[in-house]
């Protein structure tokens, strides 16, 4: 079988996850393998997708092969992918399936984002393989991704393919400005970060009605505008020396303009199911902040010109992100009620400070991460000592007291006539120390 690879990650050959793809040759020798650099490659398919479609076109099978960037996949990939829908390639029916490696910290998500471009542009889609970055190293994770790659072949000499699950798109006619201009107060600094193009009307008068609407005076940001050089290239340059390597002084811009600010709204078109790649570039190169929940308690938005309530893996990915940034996320807004709720509810976060505790996507996710920078602690300085400072290295678990008292507790239950005896005197047990805090509120 003619297989592709297309390779996602902006490290080209020195990708971890490209090394699995390597490994897949090397063990499946009757099958061919082609490589397509799409992630480090990404500026010579801007100028020419010719090389891509004939890879694409020799391919039975394609496997996308990336690491998980910021929730979904690196910017460079992002790209590609606009550029197969820009320049109309045609794989339907052709058979795909994708591998990432990562940290598993939100790899659902990125594979999710990848399936559903794939089903826009009518391939077959076997489900892929999401691995550890290290898995390659042992047996188990090779024996994984061998069994993987059977599956996949079985799947595509077979015509065995996943239904999409995600709703169609609806097409939404574009918005126009409705609201008056109420009354502006100062008191906070509120940022509106856009991907504000030439023509982009409909999300020109989205955050022209928010400013309306908005009680306080609102700034905006045109990241269209940005001078990025690149995306995000994963050198890792930024974990131990604190600064990018692009001199496009994106770092400067990011802490300066936005994160200073007291609240951020976001304003987008939606496009191919995400805030396209332009955003993504944004999001990756926020990587220069490490793990550190920098944005911690600013209230976010979202002003979304589309229609956002079928993106349900694009709303998973950004309530998480305010989730694990320990943000409130006052909402998506894609209509004028919207835009005067979305208004209210930031209005007030601002104004109490609130902002919820963090949900399982948090607590799940800094779990990721907490175990993440204890382990390359000696290269990311500045993540572990922010972890320390905050708190965030909530193990092990030194609770000795509430440990005995349940293996105590324990002890007895295994005993059936003490289980007896015991009886409702465990619910009011487990009730105490809440029963205590009742009677002293
Ligand atoms: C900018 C950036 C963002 C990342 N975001 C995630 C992420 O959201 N989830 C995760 O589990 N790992 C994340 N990682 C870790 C990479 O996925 C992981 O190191 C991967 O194995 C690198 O593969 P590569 O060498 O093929 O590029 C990120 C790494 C970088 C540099």
């Amino acid at each position: 079988m003619n297989i592709l690879i297309v390779n996602g990650s902006p490290r080209g050959r020195f990708s971890v996850t490209l090394q699995s793809c390597l490994y897949l040759e090397k063990r499946f020798r009757k099958h061919h393998f082609e490589y397509l650099n799409a992630g480090a490659g990404i500026d010579g398919f801007e100028k020419d997708m010719r090389p891509a479609a004939e890879a694409f076109a020799r391919a039975e099978l394609v496997i996308f092969a990336y690491p998980v960037y910021s929730f979904l996949v690196p910017s460079q990939l992002h790209r590609f992918l606009e550029l197969i829908k820009e320049n109309d390639l045609p794989l339907k029916d052709k058979y795909v399936t994708q591998f990432s490696t990562s940290k598993h910290f939100f790899d659902v998500t990125a594979h999710r984002f990848l399936e559903e471009n794939f089903h826009d542009l009518g391939m077959r889609v076997i489900k892929g393989l999401s691995a550890d970055m290290e898995d390659l190293l042992d047996e188990r994770g090779r024996k994984e991704l061998e069994d993987f790659f059977r599956y996949a072949v079985f799947c595509a000499e077979n015509a065995v393919y996943e239904k999409s699950a995600s709703a169609p798109a609806q097409e939404r006619a574009p918005y126009v400005s409705v609201l008056d201009a109420c009354e502006k107060q100062d008191g906070f600094d509120t940022v509106i970060v856009g991907d504000l193009r030439e023509g982009d009307e409909s999300l020109r008068a989205l955050i022209r009605d928010f400013g309306a609407a908005f009680p306080y005076r609102t700034r905006f940001v045109n990241l269209a505008e940005f001078p990025f050089r690149g995306g995000c290239l994963g050198c890792l340059n930024c974990a131990t020396g604190g600064k990018c390597v692009y001199r496009d002084g994106f770092d400067a811009f990011l802490r300066e303009k936005i994160q200073n600010a007291d609240a951020i709204v976001y304003a987008f078109t939606l496009r191919d199911h995400s805030m396209g790649s332009r955003f993504k570039m944004y999001d990756d190169r926020q990587f220069c902040n490490g793990h550190r929940t920098v944005a911690e308690g600013k209230p976010f938005a979202y002003l979304v010109n589309g229609d956002m309530g079928r993106e349900e893996n694009l709303r998973t990915v950004l309530e998480a992100r305010a989730s694990v940034g320990h943000s409130f996320l006052a909402g998506f807004a894609c209509d004028a009620d919207e835009i005067r709720t979305v208004s209210i509810r930031l209005a007030y976060a601002l104004e109490h400070g609130y902002h919820p505790p963090r949900n399982f996507y948090g607590v799940g996710g800094m779990k990721i991460f907490r175990d993440l920078v204890w382990l390359m602690r000696g290269m990311m300085r500045e993540d572990h000592l922010y972890y320390k400072a905050h708190g965030l290295y909530d193990f092990p678990q030194k609770r000795w007291p509430r440990m005995l008292g349940i293996s105590l507790l324990g002890a007895l239950m295994r005993n059936r006539r003490l289980r007896r005896v015991i009886g409702d005197k465990m619910n009011e047990g487990m009730l105490a120390p809440y029963k205590k805090v009742l009677d002293k509120t």
